[in-house]
């Protein structure tokens, strides 16, 4: 449950975080930074600020770093693309400092955000003289007299975003806002990760692997490792050490004179998506996983896609789906172990299932369902089982239930433990008022059914793109504007 409800609250202020840069006005930020701090520079935030302030931008006025107010107490060190208030980069997204005057960001050679029992958040863990702002939105501290003059630059640590010309190493990741999916390059591919158990000795399940096809450039052993690049000709390129590309994956803006910024981003759903700006919005330009159902978990744990439809419901029939809840609780931890009151586990089947991603899912070949639900019923580290009839693969799961795939098939059968009483006991709650409400309001339900699953659905879909970037600037209501003016004026 514990689990549950932390990646709901990482939910929620992810949506905030959205809410709050959405009311942004970013016109007068150019009038009120510098371009470079300097030793000695000190700030704190500002009360009467409610969404960014500005402390340094870039010679273009198109990027600025300031402080971020996020879920309206506390604050994220950003860089952000001012046009679309779209924050390209954080400093400490998992360790946000309060939005007080305690708060402190100061620059001694080394950035830090500080609090006033010189709790320090987070440290460049630098010793340089001058803190400066790219054009290209990478924030750098140099050294003016020695060399190396780059000592330490955001473009090596991103969050959730890379930029065009941004180079991404192996020995970096990009993690979603909710903390739930990363991206990581392999030997020779991209990899997608999901971490459907928080503090688990288990390796975070791979949903999305891009090989490389050396079409252009093959791998060379003991050449070092690859890196990827997104590079501004519309494509994200794999490379080794030179110049030709071991892979492309081409946008829609491939070889086509667009000429705008691009950015790629790892969303809160886990698709990776790629978008230009046109001088107005961020227009879609690529993205990774074109269909719902095969997204990790579009539907939440123990959830059912189905494709086509374009609908979610729970993989047990006896609960209703509804958009925010989970169908059944997940708990922490699995079945392993002292603790865990046998008594209380479940489990279930249903028909007409399938593992998304099933290509990178671990498998073993049964001879019937029977005995593929035999390996995990009696392995404790096993969370569920799916079976396919014709092949004979049977797909094991070692984590928490997710969303699985609502297939026609009825030969495709899969098997779900559940933990914990509290699961079962919520589970005949839920659908007691579920029938209590079908009940009475079963009109209504009727009625509203079809508008409500159409907005499940679009709220989860990629296809929502007022909801990923929040809308440039000119669009924002007069009001915000004005506040932010007099913030302004008031430095
Ligand atoms: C800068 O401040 C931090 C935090 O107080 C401190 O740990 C660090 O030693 C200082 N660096 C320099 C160069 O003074
Ligand atoms: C960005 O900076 C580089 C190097 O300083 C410069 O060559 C380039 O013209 C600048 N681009 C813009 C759009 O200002
Ligand atoms: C930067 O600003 C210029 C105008 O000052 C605009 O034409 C250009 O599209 C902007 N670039 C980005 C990436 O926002
Ligand atoms: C729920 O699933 C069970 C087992 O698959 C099936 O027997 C039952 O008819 C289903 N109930 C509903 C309401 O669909
Ligand atoms: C139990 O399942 C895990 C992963 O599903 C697997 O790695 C392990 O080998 C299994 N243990 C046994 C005894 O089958
Ligand atoms: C599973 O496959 C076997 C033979 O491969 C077949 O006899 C059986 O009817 C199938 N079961 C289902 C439920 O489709």
């Amino acid at each position: 449950m514990y689990g549950l409800m932390n990646s709901l609250t990482r939910l929620r202020a992810t949506q905030l975080l959205l809410l709050t840069i959405s009311i942004l006005d970013t016109g007068n930020i150019a009038e009120a930074t510098t371009e470079s701090l300097f030793q000695g520079f000190k700030a704190t935030p500002k009360p009467s600020v409610s969404s960014f302030q500005p402390l340094l931008n870039d010679s273009t006025g198109n990027f600025s770093l300031g402080f971020l107010r996020v879920d309206k107490t506390q604050l994220a060190l950003a860089v952000l693309h001012v046009p679309s208030s779209q924050p390209l980069w954080l400093a400490n997204p998992t360790q946000l400092a309060t939005w007080s005057d305690s708060t402190q960001l100061f620059f001694n050679g080394s950035l830090v955000i500080s609090d006033s029992h010189s709790r320090v958040f987070w440290s460049t863990q630098t010793n340089g003289d001058i803190v400066v702002l790219l054009n290209s939105s990478n924030l750098q501290i140099q050294n003016l007299h020695n060399s190396p003059s780059i000592l330490w630059q955001s473009f090596d640590v991103p969050s959730d975003t890379l930029v065009e010309n941004q180079s991404f190493t192996v020995n970096m990741s990009l993690i979603s806002t909710n903390g739930l999916y990363s991206m990581r390059l392999g030997y020779n591919f991209i990899g997608l990760y999901a971490k459907f158990q928080e503090n688990s000795a288990q390796p975070d399940q791979i949903y999305l692997k891009h090989t490389a096809l050396e079409a252009q450039a093959q791998i060379v052993e003991g050449q070092g490792p690859i890196y990827a690049l997104v590079n501004s000709d519309g494509y994200l390129g794999l490379y080794q050490n030179g110049t030709k590309p071991i892979d492309v994956q081409a946008f829609n803006s491939f070889q086509r004179p667009i000429n705008g910024f691009l950015r790629v981003r790892l969303e809160p759903d886990g698709n990776l998506i790629a978008y230009y700006w046109d001088g107005s919005s961020w227009v879609l330009d690529f993205k990774a996983i074109s269909d719902t159902c095969e997204l990790p978990s579009p539907c939440g744990s123990y959830g059912l896609c189905t494709p086509g439809q374009q609908s979610c419901s729970c993989l047990d029939n006896r609960t209703e789906f509804r958009f925010g809840t989970e169908c059944l609780p997940v708990g922490t931890g699995d079945f392993c172990g002292e603790q865990v009151v046998k008594d209380n586990n479940w489990a279930f089947t249903r028909k007409g299932v399938e593992v998304p991603f099933k290509e990178l899912m671990y498998y073993e070949t049964t001879s019937s369902f029977g005995e593929c639900e035999g390996l995990c019923e009696n392995n404790c580290s096993c969370w569920g089982a799916v079976y396919n009839n014709g092949s004979g693969f049977c797909f094991l799961m070692d984590y928490p239930i997710q969303t699985l795939v609502s297939v026609g098939d009825e030969s495709k059968v899969g098997y779900f433990k559940v933990r914990e009483g509290g699961g079962k006991k919520k589970t005949s709650v839920v659908a007691a008022i579920g029938f209590v409400a079908a009940g009475g309001a079963i009109m209504i339900l009727i009625g509203i059914g079809g508008f409500w699953t159409y907005r499940i659905w679009r709220r989860k879909t990629w296809d929502k793109n007022d909801e990923i970037s929040p809308g440039p600037y000119k669009n924002l209501g007069s009001e915000s504007s004005k506040s932010i003016e007099v913030e302004m004026c008031n430095r």
